[in-house]
């Protein structure tokens, strides 16, 4: 094929569901690249050989996190960083802060020396701090490195909506702004039903307050209930999400996804990466969409963003 997507950290579990979704939807070849070479060889042969079953011509190679490795990846369209350490049960995604800062300074290096063209799709945590890193590391311009933490957030909202009421996945849509960490802002109002509002199903009756409040709540804890479930984080609507973003990028979809950017005076933010729905397209961040918020959702979104800043002070990116 003639499109080259690397996952570094495809060994892991986030990194393999994303290397598996991109090779079977047929976007790109895939390089996955990992500082466990043995098994990102065998994980790629193994995704290899399901792409015949899949119906997919994509080709899958895995390599150690070496120079080899790395020259391997050369001329990506997209790379997708997945590597870092997980959250165990207990852990924030804050806990993982100067660890993973670590690693993004290692494989940040290796990919704009062999990529430099390339969009970076960070999704290592804590997300938002991380794509900064990855950002100011990276020297990209700013519509190239894109955090995938939004996708994933409405995702599970979306799911609790659908099991709420009952109603098929398809016809539920949600907003969900904001960092990547407890302070996420579900945005209910502008969460619909077949276009029906959240907060008008209320009004309607359909919905209490009650349970909305106890989605919105699930929602912004909803990694920390998959890690206490599973012993280590999620890895399925992770990557999942991640995939989602390198199709819209490679398809030229212009696709609205909520992602991790980084905002100069948009929503009142400055210098600093956070969710906010934005167009996703071949040039990647295309537009940064403006929505007009309530005082209660901007202060909440102000509020996330503040958590975000603390992180990017703490590794002063
Ligand atoms: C989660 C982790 C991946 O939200 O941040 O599941």
């Amino acid at each position: 094929m003639n499109r080259k997507v690397t996952v570094v950290g495809g060994a892991g579990n986030v990194g393999a569901t994303v290397a598996r979704a991109v090779a079977h939807k047929e976007l790109a070849d895939v390089v996955i690249v990992d500082i466990a070479e043995t098994k990102a060889q065998g994980i790629a042969l193994d995704i290899y050989q399901s792409c015949p079953v899949s119906g997919s011509s994509a080709k899958v190679v895995g390599y150690g996190a070496t120079d080899e490795g790395f020259a391997a990846s050369a001329n990506s369209d997209v790379v997708v960083i997945t590597s870092g350490v997980p959250r165990k049960p207990g852990m924030s995604r804050d806990d993982l802060l100067n660890v993973n800062y670590d690693i993004m300074k290692s494989v940040t290096a290796q990919i704009v020396k062999h990529s430099p063209n390339t969009i970076i799709v960070p999704v290592a945590n804590p997300l938002d701090a991380m794509s900064q890193a990855v950002y100011r590391l990276s020297g990209l311009p700013k519509s190239r490195v894109i955090g995938m933490a939004g996708v994933l957030d409405s995702a599970r909202m979306r799911t609790f909506v659908a099991m709420e009421l009952g109603v098929s996945l398809q016809d539920v849509s949600c907003f969900v702004l904001g960092g990547h960490g407890d302070t996420m802002v579900p945005l209910p109002r502008l969460s619909t039903v077949a276009g029906i509002p959240l907060t008008d199903l209320v009004k309607m009756g359909a919905l209490s307050q009650e349970r909305l409040d106890a989605i919105c709540t699930r929602t912004a804890n909803g990694g920390a209930e998959i890690t206490k479930l599973v012993g280590t984080s999620a890895w399925y609507a992770p990557g999942e999400s991640a995939a989602v973003m390198v199709e819209a990028i490679l398809k030229d979809q212009k696709k609205i996804l909520p992602c991790s950017v980084y905002l100069e005076g948009e929503y009142g933010i400055s210098n600093l990466f956070v969710g906010v729905p934005v167009k996703l397209g071949s040039a990647g961040v295309e537009q940064i969409i403006q929505v007009e918020l309530t005082d209660s959702e901007k202060a909440a979104l102000h509020k996330s963003a503040g958590a975000v800043k603390e992180l990017v002070d703490v590794i002063k990116v």
